[in-house]
């Protein structure tokens, strides 16, 4: 029987109870920032609901007693077909920032994506685990710093950028522009020169500084000839990040990218666009396995992997629920989400009668 005093120290069983806990013990402003979505938050809502919409499927009869979850992406050999997405500001989740991630997803046997606008630095990030980590870029208005931070990445041993295409400009948060969200002063952003930096912390007037911070250092005019520039100046793979559309994949793919991921920005940026779920199918047929095909937003349960994977997919990205595990619990908190996740993945391919990610075929996916 389970007492008071077991209850209340028992891990979260789940992804969403991970989310739970991290609300009670964030800061309102940092909770706002890395939970909200734009405008009505309809995006956001039906990244999730949009998974739970795909119906499954499954087989029977297959002997599932043997599973097993491997996969390779850029020729890296990942314990089972999940990475974590790049997300800004980590330390505003727990001390070590982004170093933790890299700690807890080497040892989950997944990878990471570094942001550009993380509180650690590459380098850091980069020494902190021999898992796989890359980082991911903006095109800023000043293409030195741009072609900068790609050095950096290469040096450090990143082994791919991931170009994120779907943020010219920053979506419109409200619960942002309600809190004033800006970077707390003790939290370094080193990968961005001083003067950036500045731009980040509390502002005057209300709005975020975030929002200012982009309006001000990236470049709204980036077009596909940036891409092909950006190929230009790195011999690193490239995957684009932000595709929801099969014409957008072949032109990623025609200006010299070697990835796609279908991704919105976990409905952070346009409000009423189409749900991943919904675009993973078309972009997945476009690319025709000529390039890996990636998907992120909304994903928490084992089954939305496996919907990920039938639908044409070669591994998700996992975004928040990460968040939420270094707000519970640090390294280890983020390391026993991706645990909790993989088990259900597990789960679902033996309920499914799929014993590895090339079986997850799209018949998998009910009409
Ligand atoms: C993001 N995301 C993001 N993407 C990116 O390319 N660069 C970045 O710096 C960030 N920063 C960022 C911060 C926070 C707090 C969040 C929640 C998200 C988007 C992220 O990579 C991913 O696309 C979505 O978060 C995936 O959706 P889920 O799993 O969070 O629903
Ligand atoms: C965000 C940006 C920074 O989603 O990518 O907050």
């Amino acid at each position: 029987m389970t007492t008071p005093e077991h209850a209340g120290t028992a891990l979260p069983v789940n992804l969403h109870a991970y989310e739970a806990v991290a609300h009670e013990r964030l800061p309102r402003m940092v909770y706002d920032y890395y939970a909200g979505g734009a405008n009505d938050e309809i995006l956001l809502r039906e990244s999730r609901t949009a998974w739970d919409d795909v119906r499954i499927r499954y087989r029977v009869l297959r002997d599932v007693s043997q599973r097993d979850l491997a996969t390779t992406i850029n020729g890296h050999r990942l314990e089972w077909p999940v990475m974590v997405a790049p997300m800004a500001f980590q330390q505003m989740a727990t001390p070590e920032g982004e170093v933790a991630t890299a700690r807890a997803t080497a040892a989950a046997g997944s990878g990471m994506i570094l942001s550009t606008l993380s509180n650690r630095t590459i380098e850091d990030v980069r020494a902190a685990s021999n898992g796989l980590v890359w980082f991911q870029l903006y095109i800023y208005r000043d293409r030195g710093v741009t072609a900068e931070l790609v050095r950096r990445a290469e040096r450090a041993g990143c082994t791919a950028l991931v170009l994120t295409v779907d943020t010219p400009i920053l979506g419109r948060r409200e619960r942002d522009l309600l809190n004033r969200f800006h970077v707390p002063s003790e939290f370094a952003a080193p990968n961005l020169g001083v003067d950036m930096r500045a731009t980040l912390g509390a502002q005057e007037n209300m709005s975020s500084a975030l929002a200012q911070f982009i309006l001000h250092h990236w470049d709204a005019g980036i077009a596909w000839k940036d891409l092909a520039w950006l190929r230009s100046i790195t011999s690193l793979p490239i995957y684009v990040k932000g595709v929801v559309r099969d014409d957008d994949a072949v032109m990623a793919l025609e200006h010299g990218a070697t990835g796609i991921i279908v991704s919105n920005h976990g409905g952070r940026q346009l409000d009423t666009a189409v749900p991943t779920a919904r675009a993973l199918g078309e972009v997945a047929d476009a690319v025709q396995g000529r390039a890996e095909v990636l998907v992120d937003g909304g994903i928490r349960r084992g089954t939305d992997v496996l919907k990920a994977l039938a639908l044409g997919a070669n591994a998700v990205l996992l975004g928040r629920p990460i968040l939420w595990g270094l707000a519970a619990n640090g390294e280890a908190g983020a390391r026993h989400v991706l645990q909790l996740l993989r088990d259900e993945v597990d789960l679902a391919f033996a309920l499914a009668g799929v014993r590895t990610p090339a079986e997850a075929t799209r018949d998998l996916i009910a009409p």
